[in-house]
Formats: C-alpha cells, structure tokens, sequence
C-alpha cells in the first residue's frame, strides 16, 4: 500500500512537471516489453500483458487529460499470428476485457475509439466489442484512441497500392494523379497526421512493420 501511494505521487509529480505549452498532438506506442518485463521477475508471459494493459489504462487517462489529440497503440501486428495460439488467445481476451470495462469511463472522458488494421480476422467477440466501442464514442470530441489490430504497414501499404491500382483501371484515376497526397488518403490513417513521438518500452530502435511511410 504504502509503494503504491508511492508511485501515485511520483506520476502526480511527473504530470504536473510536463510542459502543457509543448504537448504532442499524435503519441504511437509500440506495446512491447512486456513478455521481458514479467521473465526478469520470474513470472510468466500472460503476468507481463496483464501489468502492460494496467498501464496502457493509466496512459490512456493521461493522454485524455493533457489533452494530446491522437494515441495509436500498436497492440496486434500482422506478424503477431504467428505466436502460440494459447498467447493469441490471451491477448485477444485481453482486449475483449480491457474494452468491455473501460469504454464507459472513455465515453464519459469523451475519447474516440478508434481502430486501425484488418479486424475482420479477429474473433467476432473482439469485431463486435470494438465496433460497440467505435459506434458508442463516436460523436466524441477528445482523444482519438486508435488501436492498431492485426495491422502491419507492408499490409496497409499493399491494401492502398491494390486499390489505387482497381481505381486507374476503372479510369477514376490517373497515374499521373499518384503522389504522397493521394496514397495517404489510401491509408488506415487517413486524415491524421504523422506521429510526433513514437515509444517503445522495450528499449528497441527497429519500427518493426509500424506506420512505416510517416
Ligand atoms: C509485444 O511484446 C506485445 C504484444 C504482442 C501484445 C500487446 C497487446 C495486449 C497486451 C493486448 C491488449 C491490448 C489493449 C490495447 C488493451 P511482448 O509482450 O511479446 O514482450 P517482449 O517484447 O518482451 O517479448
């Protein structure tokens, strides 16, 4: 009890040190670190993903209060299948819950649940729980909250490139009309803008298949 008053003080602390006149508008977080984090304690995997989502909730709260408009978690990449189907599973589960619990008080904090990525291969509990979520916060003004699911960016790119292409065979485009402007708008993110600041708890560099053309 006392070590938590303890941590709570330290992050009151730190919210009050941020600098509210340079606040980043769009924050993407590549959710890593977690199996690491629970193995140096000598728990397993399952223990890390479930501390991860405590701080993805505290996160999310954080960024709604200091008013950054835009916070991209990188929770399920396309590469993520190929994990043991018991972990898939888990994860899936994970957001199932996170999602049922939390997308009231979102509502009531007015964030936009938002997703990006092809979640038409998710289970049809996590489809459902996240259109729900989409269509409950939808008229929402305050943080766009995206959750990047079954994304990956060589998919995305491949998906927009596709549809440019069935678009210049139909002649309602031109390639000539091809430039950066127009692939954005192919994009899952389309009409946000490039992140300002991206993080990976894990202490990696590599972007590993995020948002790889911002
Ligand atoms: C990757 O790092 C982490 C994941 C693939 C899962 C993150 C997703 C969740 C915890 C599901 C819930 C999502 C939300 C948005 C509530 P890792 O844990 O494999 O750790 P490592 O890099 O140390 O191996």
């Amino acid at each position: 009890m006392f070590f938590r008053n303890k941590i709570t003080a330290v992050k009151k602390k730190a919210v009050k040190d941020i600098d509210m006149s340079k606040i980043p508008e769009h924050i993407a977080i590549i959710m890593d670190g977690n199996g690491r984090w629970a193995k140096t304690r000598g728990m397993p995997r399952s223990f890390g993903h479930k501390a991860g989502v405590e701080t993805i909730r505290e996160i999310v709260k954080t960024c709604s209060n200091i008013g950054v408009k835009y916070l991209t978690l990188y929770a399920f990449s396309t590469e993520n299948w190929k994990r043991p189907p018991d972990e898939v599973n888990a994860l899936m589960m994970l957001l199932v819950e996170y999602l049922r619990k939390e997308v009231d008080e979102l509502h009531q904090n007015n964030v936009v649940v938002n997703f990006i990525g092809d979640i038409s291969a998710l289970p049809q509990v996590c489809q459902d729980e996240l259109t729900n979520a989409k269509n409950r916060t939808k008229q929402n003004s305050g943080l766009i909250l995206n959750l990047a699911l079954n994304y990956g960016g060589r998919d995305e790119l491949i998906k927009a490139f596709k549809t440019i292409a069935i678009e210049i065979v139909n002649r309602n485009l031109d390639v000539d009309d091809v430039n950066e402007e127009l692939i954005s708008k192919f994009l899952y993110t389309k009409g946000m803008p490039d992140p300002d600041l991206v993080i990976r708890p894990s202490g990696e560099y590599r972007l590993s298949n995020f948002l790889l053309c911002r």
